[in-house]
């Protein structure tokens, strides 16, 4: 489904060129669930972007379903993002003036599959991580681990066929997360393809298979 080639990604600082990503390869195929792992900095955060098209790499070819990302226009990878990917962002990124409903409602505003029944879906996405109660509510009025389920409603109100999710369990306690990786089980049963950033190593081992971020390159880790 996804493969990536060769990718290089760096950043231009004050201090200098930093290169983030260095001939990096990666593969994921239909369905598959894999956590990424790596230290703060390891570049897990511009990789996912780069997953999600939001960014492009300096170099390197990235297929997704066999079409080259690096040959669409703008317009069409939003359009693909808007039809295929979920993202959960490390922070959340919630619209803090915006209900949580019309949070979860963004992402279908331009799709073409959701929009006579956006609001079905917007209300199935809540009731799904159980927030139905809280669809009013703004963001500042949900606790930490409402607002990454809100968070995790907005990414799969589209029913994504790809759901990239950066620390979607970083501040919550064991039955947050583990509420949380119960619905990515889920998810992952119906056959969504799953990549799961995080640091914690119990929470890796939930998906398949676990690859480590280091030195600009992804290994597999065996536990
Ligand atoms: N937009 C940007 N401009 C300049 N430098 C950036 C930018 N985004 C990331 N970087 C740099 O790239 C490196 C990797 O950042 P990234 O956010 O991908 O790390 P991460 O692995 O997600 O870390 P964390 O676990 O702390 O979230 C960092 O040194 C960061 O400073
Ligand atoms: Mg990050």
């Amino acid at each position: 489904m996804i493969i990536l080639s060769n990718i290089h990604k760096s950043y231009k600082s004050a201090a200098g060129k930093e290169l983030v990503l260095k001939d990096l390869s990666f593969s994921i195929d239909k369905g598959e669930y894999v956590a990424i792992m790596g230290s703060s900095g390891a570049g897990k955060s511009t990789l996912m972007n780069i997953l999600g098209t939001l960014e492009r790499a300096d170099a390197g070819e990235y297929l997704y379903e066999d079409k080259r990302i690096e040959k669409m226009s703008k317009g069409q990878l939003t359009l693909l993002r808007n039809e295929k990917i979920g993202f959960v962002f490390q922070n959340f990124q919630l619209i803090p003036n915006l209900s949580v409903s019309q949070n979860v409602l963004l992402p279908l505003i331009y799709n073409r599959k959701w929009f006579a029944r956006k609001n079905d879906r917007v209300r199935k996405a809540l009731d799904l991580v159980g927030l139905g109660a809280k669809m009013r509510q703004k963001p500042h009025q949900l606790s930490g681990g409402q607002k990454q389920r809100a968070a995790i409603a907005r990414a799969i109100v589209n029913e994504p066929s790809l759901l990239l999710a950066d620390e979607p369990t970083g501040s919550l306690d064991e039955e947050n997360t583990e509420y949380i990786l119960n619905i990515f089980d889920e998810l992952h049963q119906k056959g969504v393809t799953i990549i799961l950033i995080t640091h914690d190593l119990e929470v890796a081992k939930r998906a398949q298979k676990i690859m480590m971020l280091k030195g600009g390159v992804l290994r597999e880790y065996s536990v």
